[in-house]
């Protein structure tokens, strides 16, 4: 049994392999939190409880003990007006203006398997897998206001998810102002944040800091989970490494605004929520109707961040992304965006096309500007017709033309957008997001379409089934380039603006629900400018999304490391591209360029009908690689080796689950006169077994104590990849 429960005591335990969960009815029917680390024997954990000299604090009425503040208490889903004056999960406005739900414990429900949620993406389980469910129902007498608190308990995955949902049963209208996915409450602990911050073209840049006697918050007010920041954050002992120490990995399952804070309270209690990005936000609940939250999931270590990015990694292949692409093979592709830009005729990706045949790629993606007036970015989003005299010809006969030359074919869609200069805003100007009375903020001079609006929605499906039911397309990149502004929706009357920026997350679900049910069979990738909406909610949808415009390898190297803390490599879309660089006018060979974005969805976006033959031979080389490899970098365990923050190298490994292969592929990015021999330790090997790298054999022990010897490594950000494969004589003694 993953979950225990101790009915006399109020105990609820939730046990995963290596954590424990626990919380507490106290003796006034709260909930409390009493623990999560580390896995222990379950028992009675109220002596954690505060119990010391609390004066000045308020308390609850029908104590007599002041000690009973709930500011000094650890509470599993805090509340507004009742004493916790710390950061809380749920904050109603009553219907009277007061602030105010005061929850106690109601009921309890338990269910094998995993819960699921109502037009939320979630996690779910696999048949014959161990998950259960815990279900707690906390109820506020006075208004009548229930909220049930969802645990999905994934015991071999060393995960649990969380969400909650808030019912109205009292004969008024409420407001939700806040209502976050997950609080978790620590009695003890000192703790260091590690959060994900960066822009476009520089997503995922790791930070670590105290969390001292204040109040860390962010999040994204974007719209999208947002390039700035993540909403994938790891709480750690300040001893916490790669390899060792305690840490904590938390991650929503949302994309769109979010909020999270982590903080040291007094006493040294510390606080984490993560939910619903709260700045503007507001539900508004008439008697019988019910709000739930997105789910956010934990996961605990001991054994450092390592551990936490393979938790996170395996129960998103396994346990969250529907498509079956995920765990299956992908096409190498050849994007035309930097190749081109918008510069292109049918002609021209032809010929690109047919060079890609040279090297191995199986599909070519026809990107932006190949529909209506899209000679630039100023124009005709929202036109979803073909411009046949750009391409020379009708979408079906090109897509044969591709398909001829043995390429299969995908095609780029910005479908949420709309540009002033089009049919569809000049037929629906009431469908863009705008403020009353005034003009719109411009991004990118495109405008957002209101995607709470079940009109747009249709016709969106309507067009974009048109389009992929056209022509045999096996590939769609689901594009979004600019942040989201001027929230106000027509629709929403009597106090319901604040439900907007959820209301346009859950059309986009919906549309994205119907379109990837329909098209089963076809591998969809997601982009917004690279990385502004790389999550979780969007990984439910589709296996994989563009990681980030930045297509320098050496800037990579940073955005990939960070990306991997929470997000599988079999996610994460890297291309090799010209050189100089794009991005940076950094010059690389192809062979960095190459091997660096082989551990993610491998692709090419350059022309390359300008490849000579020597690079082409060179690339094929690369492409044959990568899909000899593909399988074990999509399936095997990920290991972060040097941290390209703080060395002058980047490298990583991928170990098979079964340890019988591994590639590790290194990268400098400073090469020194004179250097000292450079060995390089692996990781996640058979100890005891013999392992051959380049034809030489190792013990697995000596490779991750020793390491491998790299070669003297020159010239311009030099690389290397090793194979390493369980040598037949396994287990032979070498002596
Ligand atoms: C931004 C994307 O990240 C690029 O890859 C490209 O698709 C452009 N948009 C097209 O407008």
């Amino acid at each position: 049994m993953a979950i225990i429960v101790n009915e006399e005591k109020g105990i609820f335990a939730l046990e995963t392999q290596n954590s424990l969960y626990q919380m507490q009815i106290g003796k006034f029917g709260h909930l409390f939190h009493m623990y999560y680390g580390e896995k222990m024997v379950p028992q009675d954990l109220s002596y954690l409880l505060f119990d010391g000299q609390a004066n000045f604090t308020p308390y609850p009425y029908e104590s007599n003990n002041r000690s009973d503040s709930l500011d000094f208490l650890p509470q599993e889903y805090p509340t507004s007006g009742t004493g916790d004056l710390r950061s809380v999960a749920l904050d109603i406005e009553n219907e009277d203006g007061t602030h105010v739900v005061d929850l106690r414990f109601k009921t309890f429900e338990l269910m094998s398997g995993k819960y699921r949620l109502e037009s939320l993406p979630s996690f779910f389980a696999k048949a014959d897998e161990k998950v259960e469910t815990l279900k707690i129902i906390l109820f506020d007498k006075i208004s009548n206001i229930e909220v049930e608190l969802y645990y999905g308990v994934f015991e071999d995955r060393d995960v649990i998810t969380r969400a909650s949902r808030i019912t109205n049963l009292g004969t008024a209208s409420i407001t939700i102002r806040k209502a976050q996915s997950l609080t978790l409450d620590f009695h003890t602990g000192q703790f260091d944040l590690i959060h994900f911050h960066g822009k476009w073209t520089m997503e995922r840049q790791f930070e670590r800091l105290p969390i001292r006697h204040s109040t860390h918050s962010f999040g994204s007010n974007h719209g999208v989970s947002s390039n700035r920041q993540n909403p994938g954050f790891i709480i750690a002992d300040k001893n916490t490494t790669e390899t060792s120490g305690a840490c904590y990995g938390f991650n929503l399952v949302y994309s769109g605004n979010f909020t999270a804070t982590a903080e040291q309270s007094s006493l040294e209690l510390s606080r984490i929520t993560l939910g619903l990005g709260d700045s503007t936000f507001s539900w508004r609940l008439v008697t019988g109707e019910a709000f739930g939250t997105p789910e956010a999931i934990l996961s605990y270590s001991s054994q450092g961040f390592e551990r936490i990015s393979q938790n996170f990694h395996d129960v998103i292949r396994q346990n969250l992304s529907r498509s079956k692409f995920t765990n299956t093979s992908r096409p190498v592709l050849i994007n035309n965006w930097e190749a081109t830009y918008f510069d292109f005729t049918g002609e021209k990706l032809l010929d690109i096309a047919q060079s890609a045949t040279e090297i191995g790629v199986d599909l070519l993606v026809m990107d932006d500007g190949w529909f209506a007036n899209r000679f630039d970015d100023n124009r005709s989003l929202g036109d979803w017709y073909v411009n046949e005299e750009k391409l020379g010809m009708p979408l079906k006969d090109f897509v044969h033309k591709i398909n001829d030359l043995g390429l299969k074919f995908g095609l780029w869609i910005e479908p949420e957008m709309v540009s002033e200069e089009s049919e569809l805003y000049r037929a629906h100007p009431e469908w863009a997001l705008n403020f009353p009375h005034r003009k719109p903020l411009m991004g990118r001079n495109q405008l957002v379409l209101d995607m709470s609006k079940p009109e747009v929605i249709e016709y969106l499906f309507d067009c974009l089934t048109s389009i992929f039911d056209q022509a045999n397309i096996e590939y769609v990149k689901w594009d979004m380039n600019r942040p989201i502004t001027d929230w106000f929706s027509k629709d929403l009357v009597n106090g319901r603006q604040g439900e907007l920026q959820h209301r346009y997350i859950l059309g986009l679900y919906d549309l994205l629900e119907r379109l990837t049910s329909r098209y089963p069979n076809v591998c969809f990738e997601r982009c917004a400018s690279g990385g502004a909406r790389f999550d979780l909610g969007m990984l439910y949808y589709q296996p994989q999304i563009w990681t980030s415009d930045n297509t320098d390898a050496i800037n990579r190297l940073k955005i990939q490391y960070g990306m991997s803390f929470f997000y599988p490599i079999s996610s994460m879309g890297a291309h090799v591209a010209v050189s100089p660089s794009h991005s940076n006018g950094r010059i690389t060979t192809l062979k960095t360029r190459a091997l660096t974005a082989a551990v993610g969805t491998f692709g090419y976006e350059l022309d390359l009908t300008k490849m000579t033959n020597d690079e082409k031979a060179e690339a094929l080389d690369y492409t044959k690689a990568y899909k000899a490899y593909q399988k074990l970098i999509f399936s095997g365990d990920y290991y972060r080796l040097e941290n390209p923050f703080d060395t002058e190298c980047s490298s990583w490994q991928i170990v098979s689950k079964d340890k019988s292969e591994s590639l590790l592929t290194f990268v400098a990015t400073n090469v020194t006169g004179y250097p000292p021999a450079f060995y390089l330790k692996a990781k996640g090997l058979d100890k005891s077994a013999l392992y051959l790298v380049e034809g030489q054999e190792y013990y697995g022990s000596v490779l991750m104590n020793i390491g491998i010897k790299l070669p003297k490594l020159t010239g311009v950000y030099p690389s290397v990849q090793y194979y390493i494969k369980k040598s037949k004589r396994a287990g032979k003694k070498q002596l």
